[in-house]
């Protein structure tokens, strides 16, 4: 894609972002309209008032002077009242097309594969979805149509201006040159500002947004005073930014007073020049006089707001590229898989399966393995042996390079996507939970799964008389992340999430071995209801908790070592399996 940044106009992307006004053309027409119909108005109006001087005041006509009075009175209603139109129309505009913006992004960005997470940071996600959007709106609300309608207005002011006194038009425009360097400067100025500004104002989002977020870190190594320090040096940046823009616009509107006051000075020498003049007529000159008083005023403020409107425009521009950038990635799971027929209660079988995050670096390789019909099936392994990973490919998270797995003997990308991930359940390493009721946690908003249902999941799981305790219940807002629940009860309400889904396949990556032996109990129980009569792979790190599995399989790097009954492995001598239980029994003791 092009870069904006470096071109003043691309027209490829602003027809792009142009496009999202179609369904709301009318009201972008009707913005139009008003514009239009302003850009000529201002400029009949002074006409009207000049009119006044030349035709009544000078000739003492009251009654036609009172007539016109109120002409021009209603002529300013009107202009106030279209006015209206116009900002409104323009500002709702910006809006529509924002909000169809933003809810394509966020659905897009849920399709991505995860793989795509792993190399763009939240923070700029959400800097894309929320002031990126921002910026865009006002491409439609102060960009675009007011540049229009400032445009429109010059040439009507302009035109008038000369049909009206062309002689004294070019005079009065002597300072026009040099209000358009100024203008350029300032344009330079104020852009380079803005963009320290976005630059800063993004770090200071990220910087504030993890350290909150590691809030327990920040206090464990008391870094407080560092933090703070460092928090300070990018507000220091923020604040020179922003001053700067500031200095820019202080210096640039008084510039642009002074030129005009000049222009109104010329308008007075003119008329000075004109006034001992055989043949003129003192009417006239004196309507010229009121007249471009207000065509000068006219005059100076479009072109005054014309540096500020691109610059937003131009940011708005460089926001919907940056969201284009991501509407257009299309890093997805290809889903060409037709299956949906599948009972899933076949066997699943690993062959020769390598994959790598990265290729070359196989986490796993050649891995063979069968889950047969209803068995559990658990991993075990050191950190980072691998055992995530196999989760990751069985719910094509990720994709493998080799070798082929099956469920009942169809092939994984022979199956529907989503027919795949509704009959596979997955309880997660790290369980998150939504800052929200238990309930609405556990049920993810399907409403099909009803209070009882839940209820009795969480009987069997064994966490109904913990959760009974919490106030409110089930109804319990458990905070950002689960964060008022300990470590295994959130465990507990990811098992009886995967539960109430009743799904045919079972996998479970227990979240630490790091737990009392009170919940260790407890999951350990909830793990044998679960899995009992289903389908289920089991990734533990404490051996409790899998004894009763039907098969173990010991994982090294990416690689099987051992494959057995608990009571097989046991009694290989020197075995991996039969190390790790020693120990873990040293440890109890
Ligand atoms: N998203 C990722 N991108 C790149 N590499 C990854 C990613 N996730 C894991 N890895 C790497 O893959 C390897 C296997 O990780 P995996 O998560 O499968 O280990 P694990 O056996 O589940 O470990 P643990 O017991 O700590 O959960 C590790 O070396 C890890 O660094
Ligand atoms: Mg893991």
């Amino acid at each position: 894609m092009s870069k904006v940044q470096g071109k003043a106009w691309d027209g490829k992307l602003f027809k792009r972002v142009f496009s999202y006004t179609k369904p709301y053309r009318k009201i972008l027409y009707g913005a139009l309209v008003c514009t239009l119909i302003l850009s000529v108005l201002s400029p009949l109006r002074v006409e009207l008032i000049k009119r006044m001087v030349t035709d009544f005041i000078v000739n003492s006509d009251i009654p036609g002077l009172t007539l016109f009075a109120i002409i021009v009175f209603v002529a300013l209603i009107f202009e106030t009242i279209l006015q209206f139109f116009d900002a409104y129309l323009a500002n709702i505009l910006g809006q529509y097309v924002i909000k169809d913006l933003r809810v394509e992004l966020f659905a897009h960005i849920t399709k991505l594969r995860l793989k795509f997470f792993d190399k763009n940071p939240i923070g700029m996600l959400v800097t894309r979805a929320v002031s990126d959007m921002e910026t865009i709106s006002q491409i439609f609300s102060q960009g675009l149509i007011s540049i229009i309608g400032d445009i429109l207005k010059l040439i009507g002011v302009l035109a008038f201006m000369f049909w009206t006194n062309w002689q004294l038009t070019l005079f009065v425009l002597i300072p026009i040159p040099i209000l358009l360097i100024a203008t350029n400067i300032f344009k330079k100025a104020i852009k380079k500002s803005f963009q320290d500004v976005r630059t800063s104002v993004s770090s200071l989002n990220t910087f504030v947004q993890e350290r909150i977020t590691g809030m327990a870190l920040v206090k464990v190594f008391g870094r407080e005073e560092r933090e703070a320090k460092a928090f300070a040096e990018i507000n220091e940046r923020h604040k020179k930014a922003n001053i700067r823009s500031i200095w820019a616009y202080s210096i640039f509107f008084p510039v642009v007073e002074i030129l005009s006051a000049l222009s109104l000075g010329l308008l007075v020498v003119y008329i000075l020049l004109q006034v001992n003049k055989p043949g003129v007529s003192f009417g006239k000159l004196a309507g010229d006089m009121t007249a471009f008083i207000l065509y000068i005023n006219m005059l100076y403020r479009p072109i005054r707001m014309l540096a500020d409107r691109f610059n937003t425009l131009q940011m708005g521009m460089v926001g919907s590229e940056r969201v284009f950038k991501i509407l257009d990635t299309d890093e997805v799971i290809e889903n060409k898989g037709t299956a949906t027929d599948l009972s899933f209660d076949g066997k699943i079988d690993f062959k020769e399966v390598s994959f790598a995050y990265e290729a070359p670096n196989y986490v796993l390789k050649n891995l063979n393995f069968t889950v047969n019909e209803g068995e559990t099936v658990a991993f075990i392994g050191a950190t980072g042996a691998g055992k995530t990973s196999i989760i990751n490919l069985l719910g094509r998270f990720y994709e493998y390079q080799k070798g082929s797995i099956t469920i009942d003997g169809v092939d994984l990308s022979d199956i529907e996507l989503k027919t795949l991930r509704q009959n596979i359940a997955v309880v997660l390493q790290d369980v998150f939970l939504y800052s929200d009721s238990i309930y609405n946690n556990i049920t993810l908003g399907n409403d099909e799964i009803t209070k009882e249902e839940v209820i009795a999941a969480a009987k069997l799981v064994g966490a109904h008389d913990f959760i009974s305790n919490l106030p409110n219940g089930y109804d319990f807002n458990v905070k950002e992340r689960g964060g008022l629940l300990s470590v295994g009860q959130r465990q507990l309400i990811a098992f009886i999430r995967a539960y109430v889904y009743q799904p045919k396949i079972l996998i479970l990556d227990e979240a630490t071995s790091s737990i009392d032996t009170e919940s260790e109990l407890l999951i350990q129980n909830a793990i044998e209801k679960l899995t009992k009569g289903r389908t289920s792979i089991v990734i533990a790190h404490r051996l409790s908790t899998i004894r009763n599995a039907d098969k173990i399989i010991v994982l090294e790097k990416g690689e099987i070592i051992e494959v057995g009954s608990h009571n097989e492995l046991i009694l290989l001598e020197d075995g991996a399996y039969r190390k790790l239980y020693e120990y873990q029994l040293e440890g109890k003791e």
